[in-house]
């Protein structure tokens, strides 16, 4: 890995180089992937799966590589089974919608679990107010684990699909998402993995999962904003509805009726991203070039490191601290018993060059569980370094005592 290879980290941020910590929200992009959306755009831009012209077919060729690439990523029996969406939410929202249409029924039960982010929550809910269904959560043990004792007791014969983190946007936590599958599939009950946090940090296997559907996000693994993934099991996504309808769809429409396309295209209305799938493409084969053995150790030295430095600050109270993460440190500092509210925190790194994200995360109920009004997160990418987190301690040393 080589930081040299992402150009935006050279920036200055209010005069100061760029120290950037904020990789579970968006992570930056390697020149390959830049370079790949430029070099569309300019030699052979064109629409997809409709043209007999040249640039058509290249498109079409390069896009189709890209689903094949996120296949072999994933582990996939088959490219079928990947879905282009925008990006984790639109995915999650892609099988809410085309899951309880075809399955979900009144007093039916989903389950999600107490870490979720609102992408995994308020399309659940939606789909349970449309349905009159009921969402339950897997509620969070002291040490803000998941409590699978407690999820045991939730499956029922009303269940009819779980949908879990397998990484906590907030926490870092990797759930044990092994052990949720398997409980499930003993009563048949279909598991949906949101990967948004998982996919870019650690080597996600579909079939050793033997997760149901899998959801992540382009732009959190190096690739462009608006291209994501929704894999399912063949099996599944053949017995489900499509979601959209419009072009690309659908095999033939009559004024009687429309017959739908086959895997994945019943799935993918309207033109695709084709230009973002290229640039997923590059972005795959950078970090499989740096590969999953490095990555994972990398990104866990420096999660461990940053909670070592971070514990040695008097006030600090770092969430979830020594139990297993994918490269998110949260917490939140306290002059005495007085929480020092993490925006004012976050500003004052800014400040100084620091690039962490503050607040609820995109996940209120998790939040309000902590009591607290939201947290400092630190998320690393591939690229960070030790000299980072030092950078980062060294800012927050100062904020403290500007603060206290
Ligand atoms: N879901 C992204 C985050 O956790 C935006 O920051």
């Amino acid at each position: 890995m080589n930081r040299n290879d992402f150009p935006i980290l050279t920036e200055q941020v209010h005069h100061r180089p760029l120290v950037y910590l904020d990789n579970a929200a968006t992570s930056q992009k390697p020149q390959a992937v830049v370079d790949a959306i430029v070099e569309a755009y300019s030699h052979w831009n064109s629409n997809i799966h409709r043209g007999v012209h040249h640039l058509s077919q290249v498109a079409t060729i390069h896009h189709e590589e890209a689903r094949q690439a996120v296949a072999r990523f994933i582990h996939a029996d088959s490219s079928d089974e990947i879905i282009f969406t925008k990006g984790t939410t639109d995915s999650l929202n892609a099988l809410a919608f085309s899951f309880g249409e075809a399955f979900i029924h009144e007093g039916d039960e989903i389950i999600v679990s107490g870490v979720e982010h609102h992408s995994n929550i308020v399309p659940w809910q939606m789909l349970c107010e449309r349905k009159k269904a009921v969402l339950r959560h897997i509620p969070l043990r002291e040490d803000l684990s998941l409590d699978i004792e407690a999820f045991r007791g939730l499956l029922g014969d009303r269940t009819r699909l779980v949908s879990v983190a397998q990484v906590s946007n907030v926490l870092g936590i990797i759930n044990p998402i092994e052990e949720i599958i398997r409980l499930a599939h003993e009563r048949h009950i279909p598991v949906c993995i949101d990967g948004a946090q998982s996919v870019p940090h650690m080597q996600v296997d579909v079939q050793a999962l033997d997760c149901d559907f899998l959801a992540f996000s382009g732009h959190k693994m190096y690739g462009p904003t608006g291209i994501g993934v929704l894999y399912g099991k063949r099996e599944w996504l053949n017995r489900l509805p499509p979601h959209e309808g419009g072009g690309e769809m659908i095999h033939h429409v009559r004024w009687s009726g429309t017959t739908y396309n086959d895997l994945p295209y019943k799935f993918e209305a309207g033109t695709p991203n084709f230009v973002g799938s290229y640039a997923l493409h590059r972005a795959i084969d950078y970090m499989l070039s740096v590969g999953w053995p490095a990555i994972e150790k990398h990104e866990r030295e420096l999660t461990e490191y940053c909670e070592s430095r971070l514990g040695d600050i008097d006030g600090v109270r770092i969430y979830a601290a020594g139990q297993p993460k994918a490269g998110v440190v949260s917490f939140n500092l306290y002059a005495g018993n007085q929480l020092i509210h993490p925006f004012d925190i976050g500003t004052l790194l800014d400040q100084q060059g620091v690039a962490v994200r503050t607040g609820h995360h995109c996940a209120e109920p998790l939040i309000d569980e902590m009591q607290v009004p939201g947290t400092v997160r630190v998320s690393f990418g591939l690229y960070n370094d030790k000299s980072d987190v030092d950078a980062f301690i060294t800012a927050l040393r100062k904020a403290q005592m500007m603060l206290s």
